[in-house]
């Protein structure tokens, strides 16, 4: 049952859990790690630079002196690095509590292309969260009550359908749709990923998050009246912006397949709740078949 209100008082102590956050160094990812921190939790900070991970981590020890941080180099835009991490990962860790696919970019004016060639958005936010939980599936599978939470964003709204005849925006590229895609990825990846668990009888859940509209670096795309105006004035600060995300990953009432968002503002603000995603999101064969194109584009197959 959700509760309101719900804040980083509520997190229940994380002592002795390896809790993995990609996009660690800003934003909504920096302050889930602050509060993970803060309650005992070994975080492991997946950044794409080593320097911001470090003055982050710097941040979060001025806070919490004894806090237990690795900080560890991931680009998810580049496939040999998601792998290069993985092994890097398995080296030093035989478990994996919760994993949070936090990391994203959002609303790239020109379209670019990850390393392998995928469009940035969709290959960054879903297809790099995908081959990442993927290859870290065996520890998460002997992890006992293991999460895999991943973030998405009310902007999946803006697409009812993920298109699977140009995926990759190869025909026409248009950046709010191709965001809206890859936020619709994220939750259908994670309800398809919660399905397979229970069909597997493995004993994890997948758990989705969206923040409302908080003020992070994510807006440095979107032009002055949102970077600036609309930040500063309709904007919830990062920190209650991280709270769906923690919630969903360490809420003991939280349930695989929960959706967790604010719902004050139109979904803009507040304190996280459940909150239902678009009808196209709990389509089971479109889940399907994005499943069978993603392990196909990143060649990672998922071992249940
Ligand atoms: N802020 C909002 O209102 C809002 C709304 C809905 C959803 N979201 C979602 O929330 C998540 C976090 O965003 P944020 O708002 O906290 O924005 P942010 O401050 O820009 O943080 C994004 C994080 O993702 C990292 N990142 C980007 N590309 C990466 C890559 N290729 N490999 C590894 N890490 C990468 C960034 O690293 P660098 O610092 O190196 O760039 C940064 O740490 C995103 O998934 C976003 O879609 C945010």
């Amino acid at each position: 049952m959700a509760n309101t209100n719900w804040t980083s008082a509520n997190i229940p102590d994380q002592t002795g859990k390896n809790i993995l956050i990609t996009g660690a160094n800003s934003g909504l990812g920096f302050h889930a790690a602050m509060a993970l921190s803060g309650k005992g939790a070994n975080v492991i900070m997946a950044v794409r630079s080593l320097e911001k991970g470090k003055a982050a981590a710097a941040q979060i020890k001025t806070m919490y002196p004894n806090a237990k941080l690795d900080i560890m180099q991931l680009d998810l835009s580049d496939m040999d690095s998601i792998k290069h991490f993985s092994e890097a990962f398995h080296a030093k860790y035989k478990s994996l509590n919760v994993l949070m696919n936090n990391a994203g970019v959002m609303a790239i004016p020109k379209k670019e292309t990850t390393r392998q060639g995928f469009e940035m958005q969709f290959g960054t936010n879903h297809l790099g969260h995908f081959a990442l939980t993927g290859l870290l599936l065996d520890l998460i599978k002997k992890t006992p009550d293991a999460r895999v939470t991943t973030q998405s964003s009310g902007l999946h709204k803006g697409i009812d359908a993920i298109q699977f005849d140009d995926i990759n925006w190869e025909k026409s590229y248009t950046k709010w749709k191709a965001y809206a895609q890859s936020k619709l990825a994220n939750l259908l990846f994670t309800y398809e990923l919660d399905r397979q668990f229970k069909a597997h009888k493995i004993n994890a859940v997948a758990t989705v998050a969206h923040p409302g509209f908080a003020e992070t670096n994510l807006q440095r795309y979107s032009g002055f009246v949102v970077k600036y105006l609309a930040n500063k004035i309709l904007a919830q600060s990062a920190q209650m912006g991280s709270l769906p995300i923690v919630r969903a990953a360490t809420d003991k009432n939280a349930k695989g397949g929960e959706y967790y968002g604010p719902t004050k503002m139109g979904e803009m603000r507040g304190y996280p709740e459940l909150v239902k995603s678009n009808e196209a999101s709990y389509n089971t064969l479109a889940a399907k078949q994005l499943w069978e194109v993603s392990e196909k584009l990143t060649g990672i197959h998922y071992d249940f």
